[in-house]
């Protein structure tokens, strides 16, 4: 009867957080609070997501970002949803946002000891044709409340926390506390995430490599090497297959689930790649360790990245064990 225990015995994110929590006997519940209030974010957005093209809400929002791209609508509903989500959690001291320049320190009446990291709306070029977007987030621990910038500009490897949400054909949380990675699929009849993935482990190799063909022409030696090997494999095995979303939360889950690699290469254009560390790279990269992947930005392991700035980007390869080692190779064979 594994079926129907799995059907009746509901385990929802919110009493999946609060397991966590007992295992950790001096919480004051605190986080539980703090994730309870980013996952009623991620179903505002879901349902907001859903009907965008009904409610009028794809197009642009008619400004520009600190990153230089046009915002969308929904880039900007979704900052505001999360902003406001956060702050009136009352466990938030600082607030990093792919779509604000600068970070928001929360007034004192309404501190709390954790820094959030996170990206509203990932993928945000695929809103108004339908395709997959999400929401990315990090969650550190501040030293003291009387926080500072430095606080938001923490190694990777110092997170306590990290997920995505997947606005797709079925909306799915993925998320790690630490303990392994879980996935959860909202079901909207009850408006509640369900387990439905638990101890998620990425295969150790995988078959399908994802990243934008359209920069071959200033890749450097290695990335160009890995990529050729790719398609035409020196030791006569099949070539591996494409597959790239250009969301990058849509394109990270893929790979989460069926193995393989994930790479935004540094180009000559833009040596640091495209992907911004805080909101982006370190979330995706603390998942995959989590999973039993791993994570690399060609110099180092990603996690071990410590920030200068607030949205300063980074090139990233994670995904399957074995695939990531193949290209450390490559970059340290190139030194
Ligand atoms: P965002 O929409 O939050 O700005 O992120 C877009 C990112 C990421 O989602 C994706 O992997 C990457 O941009 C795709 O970039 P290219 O279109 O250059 O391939
Ligand atoms: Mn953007
Ligand atoms: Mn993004
Ligand atoms: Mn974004």
């Amino acid at each position: 009867h594994a079926a129907d225990a799995h059907r009746t015995d509901l385990m929802t994110i919110t009493r999946f957080v609060l397991n966590e929590q007992s295992k950790h006997p001096d919480s004051k519940g605190d986080f539980s609070i703090l994730l309870n209030n980013i996952v009623l974010g991620c179903k505002f957005v879901c349902s907001a997501v859903n009907k965008a093209g009904l409610a009028k809400l794809i197009g642009l929002a008619g400004d520009t970002n600190v990153q230089g791209e046009e915002q969308k609508k929904l880039d900007v509903l979704s900052n505001e949803v999360f902003i406001k989500a956060l702050i009136s959690s009352g466990r938030t001291c600082i607030l990093v946002s792919e779509e604000d320049e600068e970070a928001t320190f929360v007034s004192p009446p309404l501190r709390g000891k954790y820094c959030v990291v996170f990206d509203p709306l990932d993928g945000s070029s695929n809103i108004d044709c339908g395709v997959s977007i999400g929401t990315i987030f990090g969650i550190y621990l501040v030293n003291d409340l009387e926080a500072t910038i430095d606080d938001a500009l923490q190694p990777g490897k110092n997170m306590l926390a990290a997920g995505y949400c997947m606005y797709g054909s079925s909306c799915m949380l993925v998320l790690s506390t630490g303990n392994g990675v879980n996935g959860f699929t909202l079901d909207p009849s009850l408006g509640e995430f369900i387990l439905t993935h638990s101890d998620i482990k990425i295969p150790k190799t995988g078959k399908i490599y994802s990243v934008n063909e359209g920069n071959a022409k200033n890749w450097d030696g290695p990335t160009a090497k890995y990529i050729e090997n790719c398609k035409f494999p020196k030791d006569g095995s099949s070539p591996k297959s494409l597959r790239y979303v250009g969301s990058m939360v849509a394109d990270v889950h893929r790979t989460l689930l069926y193995g393989g690699i994930f790479l935004y290469p540094a180009d000559r254009k833009s040596p640091n790649g495209k992907l911004r560390v805080l909101y982006e790279v370190f979330p995706m990269s603390f998942l995959m360790e989590q999973a039993g992947g791993q994570a690399f930005t060609g110099k180092i392991r990603a996690l071990d990245l410590v920030p200068k700035k607030i949205h300063e980007r980074s090139p990233i390869f994670l995904g399957s064990y074995e695939d990531v080692e193949e290209i450390k190779a490559l970059y340290a064979a190139a030194k």
